[in-house]
């Protein structure tokens, strides 16, 4: 037996809860922009993911027309920072809805450091920076989804194993629904099962 709902019949923040209820754990884009007039913004975003591999491209989603839209339509600039873990409550702080020329890193207290490529800076204590150049927006609705071509990736060296960006020592945060947040849970793996060995497992 199943509850049927439908958004036609529900209000808005009714359906949005259920939504990010059940579309669930949400990776969290700390997203940082510089205005025209050079104020540093950083707000989390978890209508996130990876949009295009050639030419990579990431997406995060503005419900409404907030600082980080408004920043990347007049620069065509932002970077994605990966969230950790240990910076719990300054990811959630900088979700607070200071006025437009106040800046989350100042406001917040979190380091900036340059970026390679781009002008906004990163956050200096997340493990991973995606700088990007604004490919396109999408308006939809009451939002605006904002498409990014990754120029750069810079990656604290202290999370590398051989080389790669290891799960266990990245730690993200995530987000489910209400104010819930998520950590790392057990990590599973196993690996694609090819075609022709499926067929050969079936006819056996
Ligand atoms: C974990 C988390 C995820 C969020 N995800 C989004 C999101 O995907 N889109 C959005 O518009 N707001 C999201 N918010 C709310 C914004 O971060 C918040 O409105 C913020 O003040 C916007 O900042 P800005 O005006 O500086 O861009 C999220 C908040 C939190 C705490």
């Amino acid at each position: 037996m199943r509850i049927d709902f439908d958004p036609e019949q529900l209000d808005r923040n009714a359906f949005y809860r259920l939504l990010t209820a059940t579309v669930v754990p949400r990776p969290i884009a700390w997203v940082s922009t510089t205005s025209a007039a050079g104020t540093d913004n950083l707000a989390p975003h978890s209508f996130f993911s990876v949009a295009c591999v050639s030419p990579p491209v990431v997406q995060f989603t503005s419900v409404g027309r907030k600082d980080s839209v408004r920043n990347v339509e007049e620069t065509g600039q932002f970077v994605v920072n990966l969230a950790p873990e240990h910076l719990f409550e300054e990811v959630n702080a900088t979700a607070t809805a200071f006025p437009h020329g106040v800046s989350e890193f100042d406001e917040v207290g979190i380091a900036r450091e340059p970026s390679a490529r781009v002008k906004p800076p990163r956050v200096a204590a997340s493990p991973v920076a995606l700088e990007c150049e604004l490919h396109s927006t999408v308006r939809l609705g009451d939002s605006t989804v904002v498409f990014g071509r990754v120029v750069h990736a810079a990656v604290s060296e202290a999370v590398l194993v051989d080389g790669h960006p290891d799960i266990h020592k990245l730690r993200p945060l995530t987000r489910m629904g209400k104010d819930e947040w998520g950590t790392l849970g057990d990590v599973l793996e196993i690996q694609r099962i090819p075609l022709q060995e499926w067929e050969e497992g079936r006819r056996r």
